[in-house]
């Protein structure tokens, strides 16, 4: 479906050329003077040096040809030439009827629907995950729904970090607690119990025990560069242990991307791509894009309009071993034999963005990806604390993710119980939902680029730009229509009629907005643009809501018109919440 503002520039075309100026002068934008007006044109200021004529002798021109258009309550020229639109109460409530009545609430989908891999997540395993990683899962699977929102196929790929140091770190400490297992034997042949030989919190403790220890002690770290490299190489009794870690830990990871509602299609790693490095890298050297500096191996990356000091992507190390670099090209050439995407997307913390230059550049260069494959990269702010240094615990530890969730429940929980009387257990419930919302809207509202302040206090508000806020308004229009369906009545009945007071009309010119800012959000991969606009439209819904009685209104069509009108917010709502990864409870 057209977006509101395309068909009022399509009304202004005509009345441009009847006055003999250009139709590309009829560009109309949201007005920046909303005490005025609702939309306005600037195409007469635009054309004054083109006609030499004053802007305003123009606005009037083509004002004057719109006398005839039922689009407009009012068509203003004013000073020192903008045109200056108030649309009719007709108009919009017969694009609202057409937008509710549209399956897609009047989103057009993608014509041509691409296949778009989204990396994000990113946890490495047997390290806990913490809220570093919290940021890449939430705005990563935003980003994915947004995609298939729009109606593209979008596969999310959670890339483990599954096959750094940490690995061999971990099989150092076991072997040191546990030098009888079988598979430190020398004649190991590759058979394990199904049972591991740890779980999931001796992983969390052997780890940072490993690598604590590794940083005080040479020859500690030594046994670990060693353990890894035999890893790798594919030593039997190593794989199996590296088969419990993985199984351990992916288990405890869907566990807890679970818990925030964040589900990936593809459960690969670093490790997947390793096979693919050895032919990859020689490529690269036979084609002569790879070259030898200083014992290792870089392709240059740099452009002649670079502004910054673009260094060369190394793929070998002087030691033979291959990078982070390496792994995510290979990891390119794994996904384009398996996946065919027009598109990768990336999710990372924004201190990568060198290392995805480089890659991306590298990988386009050495023919890794066709010339219409899109490499997207979007890099995220730290989350601080009140303090403004990265968050930490209260005893100033990281921060873990399962924790976090719990402090926020905790303080969601008690918000709930002291508002009203509520069973406990239903209680626990709404907790849930509501302070997974807290969450993920506290930091998607933010532009992901920036960093920002994580306060549990604000982020559970009830009031003001919050998650909470965002659900209490949907309850609350649920509510209303329980109310009417209780007393008999059929919520889908009506028709929205034209606006009955200025609230309302604030409300639906709202509503009106969904399509263009879901596709907007979209291409600019701006999930805070949707969290903006929902709290417009909370806050123009709560308006009506207050000025208006809707239950008692005596004037049954009227009431009707009004609970359509509902109906429609709780859809576009419901519909942007579904987006950015979280639900609304049905009470609160
Ligand atoms: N595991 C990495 C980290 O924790 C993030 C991986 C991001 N994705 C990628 N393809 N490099 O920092």
């Amino acid at each position: 479906m057209k977006k509101l503002l395309d068909l009022i520039a399509q009304e202004l075309v005509p009345a441009f050329e009847k006055a003999g100026y250009d139709a590309s002068l009829a560009r109309v934008s949201l007005s920046n003077r909303p005490d005025l007006c609702e939309y306005q044109c600037n195409g007469a200021m635009a054309a004054a040096k083109q006609y030499k004529k004053a802007p305003i002798m123009i606005a009037n021109d083509v004002v004057a040809n719109l006398s005839e258009s039922t689009m407009f309550e009012e068509v203003t020229a004013v000073n020192p030439g903008f045109i200056n639109m108030k649309v009719s109460g007709a108009f919009l409530a017969d694009y609202l009827r057409k937008m509710q009545a549209d399956r897609d609430l009047s989103v057009e989908k993608a014509k041509e629907p691409k296949k778009i891999v989204i990396d994000y997540g990113g946890a490495n395993v047997a390290k806990p995950l913490h809220v570093g990683h919290l940021r890449s899962a939430i705005i990563g699977e935003s980003l994915k729904r947004m995609g298939r929102f729009m109606g593209h196929e979008v596969i999310g790929d959670v890339h483990l970090g599954d096959w750094g140091l940490q690995m061999g770190l971990i099989i150092t400490e076991l072997q040191k607690r546990q030098p009888d297992l079988v598979y430190f034997q020398d004649d190991y042949t590759g058979e394990y119990p199904e049972e591991a030989p740890f779980t999931i919190s001796d992983l969390e403790e052997i780890y940072p025990t490993a690598s604590k220890k590794s940083k005080e002690d040479e020859s500690y770290k030594e046994e670990a560069l060693e353990a890894t490299k035999q890893l790798q190489i594919g030593k039997p009794g190593y794989r199996a242990l590296w088969n419990h870690i993985m199984k351990v830990s992916v288990t405890d990871l869907k566990k807890n991307y679970g818990k925030l509602d964040v589900s990936f299609d593809l459960w690969k790693g670093e490790s997947d791509a390793q096979p693919y490095i050895p032919d990859m890298v020689q490529k690269m050297k036979d084609d002569g894009f790879a070259h030898e500096d200083q014992g290792a191996y870089v392709v240059d990356v740099k452009e002649e309009t670079d502004t910054k000091e673009v260094p060369p992507c190394i793929i070998v190390k002087s030691d033979g071993a291959s990078l982070y670099a390496t792994t995510d090209l290979a990891t390119i050439v794994e996904r384009m034999k398996l996946y065919q995407p027009d598109q990768i997307q990336y999710v990372t913390d924004k201190r990568q963005e060198m290392h995805f230059i480089q890659v991306f550049r590298c990988a386009r260069k050495t023919g890794l990806v066709k010339d219409d494959t899109r490499l997207s990269w979007l890099g995220f702010g730290t989350m601080n604390g009140k303090d403004g240094k990265p968050f930490k615990t209260r005893d100033g530890g990281v921060m873990r993710l399962e924790n976090l969730i719990s402090e926020i429940n905790e303080e969601m929980y008690r918000k709930i119980m002291d508002n009203h009387e509520i069973d406990p257990e239903e209680a626990k419930e709404t907790a849930r939902i509501v302070g997974l919302a807290a969450i993920k809207y506290g930091d998607l509202s933010n532009q992901a680029s920036k960093d920002y302040v994580f306060d549990i206090d604000r982020f559970t508000s009830f009031e003001g730009n919050t998650g909470p806020y965002i659900l209490y308004t949907i309850v609350r229009i649920k509510s209303i229509l329980n109310k009417y369906q209780a007393a008999g009545n059929d919520i889908s009945s009506g028709q929205i009629g034209v606006p009955a007071n200025a609230s309302e009309k604030a409300l639906m010119l709202e509503a009106g907005k969904f399509n263009s800012v879901m596709e907007n959000a979209f291409e600019e991969m701006a999930p805070h643009k949707i969290c903006s606009y929902i709290y417009d439209l909370a806050n123009a819904f709560n308006r009506f809501y207050h000025e208006t009685k809707i239950l008692s209104e005596e004037d049954e069509q009227q009431k009707a018109s009004w609970i359509r009108l509902l109906v429609l917010c709780r859809d576009v709502l419901e519909s942007c919440i579904g987006v950015l990864g979280f639900d609304a409870p049905e009470r609160m």
